[in-house]
């Protein structure tokens, strides 16, 4: 009944819908009880969050805590991680993003510039290729020693990340440098060490994501399986690259990320009138929703009953909402839609394209193990008027969406240059 205008699939690196994976190593300061609060703050951008613990920095915070907010189990242990493959102190560390130390000791600062390697957080520092963000906390006199500045230079020199620590009264009541950064400037700091594309700031992304509830009756509907997910990771790509995102989402397993608008809508009707009242303000409109083809005509408006016998249900055909918009496309804007397709993949998507009066077409592959709905990676190829992107690759909805507003930012560049104005 419904067209399956999404899909996605598969396990990759990326087992999660996460689009990056940070290791928070909490030590031994007065102000590790904000690592709670930067745990959370990571969560809601999307980030998945693997906490660590010192064992000094343990008697500062509960791992309790960690874990609820991260939904991971805490390290604490360097031993464990023989036996248990969630905390190996080779494998963690190398599928990380990023590794944050808030708060940073000065002993943790003195071991890594050292190569000191006697518990799990400083041996992690040694193995991970991925940048280093410290946040170091401490009072002023440790802060200003030149033991600790000559540590903090070497790390610099290392190529290591910075954020404060800032000035102010400390824990110990005196005053001075030495305090550690807020939680929102590290994460800060850390969001842009992990998305260093921020290209979308100022432009206006409208999205439409999830499946559509077409009525039988008032407790009965026609739907598809659309997870929700492939736009989900559009959106959280948009927000990361400084993007003000609205989502307008049918029924879907994952709701849209946290700092996008969303409108929520249950029927293609529905869905086709909240995108057109919002078209024009948009920069991008991309058209990811599993929109249904078809709708009940005629509802009914009581609840059906048993009658013994068959029961037959007239089906009229929705309006195909992306082209209907993108009839008003105005000079400046790009619009995307998406398409699944299962041969001839690009000749398909190409007539689409111009059918549709589209600029750019994600076509993806439905139905396998490792491309369907509800799955984390999708093979799919980005198309516009002269050719296809990608030739149906495996890959992460994550890197998907990253690949989709790279191609749409440098269109978007060209369009803004351009005096002719788009077909
Ligand atoms: C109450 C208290 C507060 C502390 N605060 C700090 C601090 O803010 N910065 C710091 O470098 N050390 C601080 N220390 C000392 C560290 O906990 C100590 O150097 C420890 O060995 C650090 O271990 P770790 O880096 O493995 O967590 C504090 C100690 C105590 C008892």
């Amino acid at each position: 009944m419904a067209r399956s205008g999404t899909g996605w699939t598969g396990k990759t690196k990326m087992s999660t819908m996460s689009a990056k994976h940070a290791i928070l190593g909490v030590t031994g300061s007065i102000a590790a009880y904000k690592a709670c609060e930067i745990a959370s703050l990571l969560v809601k951008q999307g980030v998945k969050v693997t906490p660590v613990l010192t064992k000094s920095a343990a008697e500062f915070v509960g791992a309790a805590s960690l874990e609820a907010i991260t939904g991971s189990r805490v390290i604490k242990e360097m031993f464990d991680s023989s036996t248990n493959a969630n905390i190996d102190h080779v494998s963690v560390p190398l599928s990380a993003d990023i590794l944050i130390v808030a708060p940073a000791t000065a002993n943790i600062l003195g071991k890594a510039a050292h190569g000191i390697a006697d518990d799990w957080l400083s041996t992690a520092l040694l193995v991970t290729r991925a940048p280093i963000l410290f946040a170091p906390a401490m009072n002023t006199n440790m802060y200003e020693h030149p033991a600790v500045q000559e540590n903090l230079r070497t790390l610099h020199e290392r190529g290591c990340h910075f954020v404060g620590p800032d000035s102010g009264v400390l824990a110990c009541k005196t005053v001075g440098i030495g305090r550690m950064m807020e939680p929102p400037y590290i994460v800060e700091a850390a969001m842009a060490l992990l998305y260093p594309k921020h290209d979308l700031a100022g432009t206006k992304v409208l999205l439409t994501t999830g499946g559509n509830h077409e009525p039988i009756d008032p407790v009965r509907f026609i739907g598809n399986r659309s997870s929700g997910k492939m736009g989900h990771a559009i959106a959280q790509e948009a927000l990361n690259r400084g993007a003000e995102v609205t989502v307008i989402t049918g029924p879907a397993e994952v709701q849209p990320p946290e700092g996008a608008t969303f409108v929520r809508v249950q029927t293609a009707l529905e869905m086709g009138d909240a995108l057109l009242e919002r078209f024009d303000a948009a920069d991008i409109v991309i058209a990811a929703a599993a929109v249904a083809d078809y709708r009940v005509d005629d509802p009914a408006t009581e609840k059906h009953k048993r009658n013994g016998g068959s029961m037959t249900l007239r089906l009229v055909e929705n309006p195909d909402l992306i082209a209907e918009a993108a009839l008003r496309k105005r000079q400046g804007q790009v619009v995307v839609g998406f398409a699944a397709e299962t041969s001839d993949v690009e000749r398909n998507a190409r007539a689409k394209l111009a059918k549709k009066n589209l600029d750019l077409v994600v076509a993806n592959v439905v139905g396998t193990a490792d491309s369907d709905f509800g799955t984390d990676t999708v093979r799919a190829s980005i198309i516009d008027a002269t050719g296809a992107r990608d030739e149906l690759a495996l890959m992460s909805k994550a890197t998907l969406a990253e690949r989709l507003f790279d191609h749409i930012v440098a269109m978007l560049d060209k369009k803004r240059g351009s005096p002719i104005a788009s077909p």
